[in-house]
């Protein structure tokens, strides 16, 4: 048989079974980029009182939901429930872990400190924060793991991860507020830019639906154009960027004083420290 390769990240050989604790938007999501990457449906296990059409759907192809009986060791249990439902949710997957079982949380705030106090002592933990675009497979995703994580976990972490976006990885835990700050909440920084363009663009003369179309598809356009390009962010804008122009004219105000950067950075810093307070 053909090995996989190591930058590979499909999950036709991953082992069974993966336990979905949560198939709400994000659950739902991650499961269909796990079944999209060669997942058979036979390996996995959800746990979800109001389970989708879906996920319903995928018990007549073997997927097990909300099962009774002795509960089965997972390989992996990935936690996507919301934060406030962990303690009563977190300990319903206790028995299903293993000495190898992996837990992957992508609750926001809930930290490894917490998933390590709620699973038994020893547990390999990956806390994680994803963010919106995950629902169409383009999410980022910051990772830190406890010290039983090993690097097949990791692999495997990065595997289930890469199913909704890109991944990073650090190795320390305090940065998660400002992760959840930058692009965790980003998705709403950027809906705003779109909202604040089709006002300003009424504003300038244009009708409505007109501003509300130009502003959207620019945001998405110009985001898909960064995506795609190898070329940073400051050497894009500036290759649109004609001196004494329209453009520079706009980025006079935007890059002045009180413009983009200072606002972003007064609006980042209070995301992160919000992040805080709610952690405790
Ligand atoms: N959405 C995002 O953009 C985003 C970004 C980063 C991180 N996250 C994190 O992802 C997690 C999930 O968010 P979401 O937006 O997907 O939330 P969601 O749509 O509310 O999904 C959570 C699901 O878990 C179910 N659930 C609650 N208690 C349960 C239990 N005891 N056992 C099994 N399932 C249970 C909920 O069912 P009920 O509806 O019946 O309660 C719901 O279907 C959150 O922790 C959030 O912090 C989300």
């Amino acid at each position: 048989m053909k090995r996989p390769a190591k930058n590979d990240t499909s999950l036709r050989t991953f082992p069974g079974p993966l336990l979905l604790l949560g198939a709400g938007k994000m659950g739902a999501a991650m499961l269909e980029g796990w079944l999209k990457r060669g997942l058979a449906p036979g390996k996995l296990i959800v746990l979800e009182p109001q389970a989708g059409k879906a996920v319903k759907g995928l018990s007549r192809r073997g997927l097990k939901l909300n099962p009774k009986g002795k509960a089965a060791t997972a390989a992996a249990i990935v936690i996507a429930v919301k934060p406030q439902s962990a303690p009563a949710a977190v300990p319903s997957v206790a028995a299903h872990v293993g000495k190898s079982t992996l837990v992957l949380s992508i609750m926001a705030g809930r930290t490894l400190r917490f998933l390590q106090s709620t699973l038994p002592v020893g547990t390999a933990i990956v806390r994680a924060m994803p963010n919106t675009p995950a629902a169409i497979g383009r999410g980022i995703t910051v990772a830190v793991g406890n010290a039983k994580v090993s690097a097949r976990q990791r692999k495997q972490a990065s595997d289930l991860l890469a199913a909704i976006g890109a991944v990073e990885w650090t190795s320390d835990e305090n940065i998660m507020d400002a992760v959840t700050a930058v692009s965790g909440s980003g998705p709403a920084y950027v809906f705003l830019l779109a909202e604040a363009m089709t006002k300003a663009g009424i504003a300038a003369g244009l009708p409505a639906p007109l501003a509300a179309r130009l502003a959207r598809e620019t945001v998405a356009g110009s985001g898909e154009l960064l995506h795609r390009s190898d070329l940073d962010a400051a050497t894009l804008r500036q290759n649109v960027t004609s001196p004494g122009g329209t453009t520079a004219a706009a980025l006079e105000v935007l890059m002045g004083p009180g413009g983009f950067d200072e606002l972003l950075t007064k609006a980042i810093a209070a995301a992160t420290r919000r992040g805080r307070e709610l952690a405790g």
